[in-house]
């Protein structure tokens, strides 16, 4: 194994016979070349029941794009953290700018979520990363501090182990500019001195960080091959196989 991560975030993206074609792709390439770092996919909700199904096959893990902020009851619309894991869904990604920005999720929310992931086992993918104009003020480590201060650091020192972060950067998701290899390796030791500070030098030093936004076949082993780059989180690459497949190789 390389020790590095990638997942596959679909967003809203396709429907049920071209979400079990994309699988079905996925798992021929595997099935010709092993890949050595751990592949994570993270449909839409209603296919998590045949990608879990597909999962026993042992090339990925699955993971869910959202989870609700309460564990159960008259909550119409949402699904929770419960009802992913007894779905055999192992990962949730939690706090991506799309659902800060288009569905208000707030710092009080996106620790409730997290504190559903961690009490049902999965394994909460929690998301920051600063604007552009942030960025150009040079505000963006101070916007990542608050970030992962106001969504992590409430959790205790055996919690917080299990939490995978992605610096996923707004002004590089989906835009085709992706952060520069020593962009990315600058923030994520940034964001490995403040776990330090807060939980000692050895959780900081195990904490898998990923970089997200525009992460492509070509970019990906520039970027993976960073100090503290610990696997990517892929949105558009990951909706075509081979792509994904050559992101996953490049790990
Ligand atoms: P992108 O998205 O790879 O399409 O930029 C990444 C993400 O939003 O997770």
């Amino acid at each position: 194994m390389s020790n590095k991560i990638v997942a596959g975030n679909w967003k809203m993206n396709k429907g049920f016979t071209e979400a079990e074609e994309l699988i079905e792709e996925l798992i021929s390439l595997f099935e010709k070349e092993e890949v050595e770092s751990e592949v994570i996919i993270c449909p839409p909700f209603p296919y998590l029941e045949i990608a879990t199904d597909y999962a026993q096959d042992g090339f990925f893990k699955v993971g869910a794009q959202n989870i609700s902020p309460f564990p159960c009851g008259a909550y119409t619309g949402e699904v929770s953290a419960g009802m992913l894991r007894s779905m055999e869904v192992d990962y949730c990604i939690i706090g991506h700018s799309e659902r800060r920005k288009y569905f208000n999720e707030d710092d009080k929310m996106l620790t409730a979520k997290v504190n559903q992931a961690l009490e049902n086992k999965l394994i909460p993918i929690f998301c920051v990363g600063e604007a552009l104009p942030e960025r150009e003020a040079g505000k963006h480590f101070e916007v990542v501090r608050r970030m992962v201060r106001h969504g992590l650091f409430h959790l205790d020192t055996s919690e917080f182990a299990k939490v995978i972060i992605a610096y996923e950067p707004v002004w590089a998701i989906g835009t085709g500019v992706n952060a520069t290899p020593q962009q990315a390796a600058e923030m994520h030791a940034y964001i490995r001195t403040l776990i330090a500070e807060r939980y000692g030098d050895d959780i900081a030093a195990q904490t898998k960080i990923l970089y997200g936004g525009s992460l492509n076949a070509k970019n990906a082993a520039d970027i993976f091959s960073q100090p503290g780059v610990d696997g990517g989180l892929v949105g558009g690459a990951s909706l075509v196989a081979e792509e994904f497949f050559e992101i996953c190789k490049k790990a």
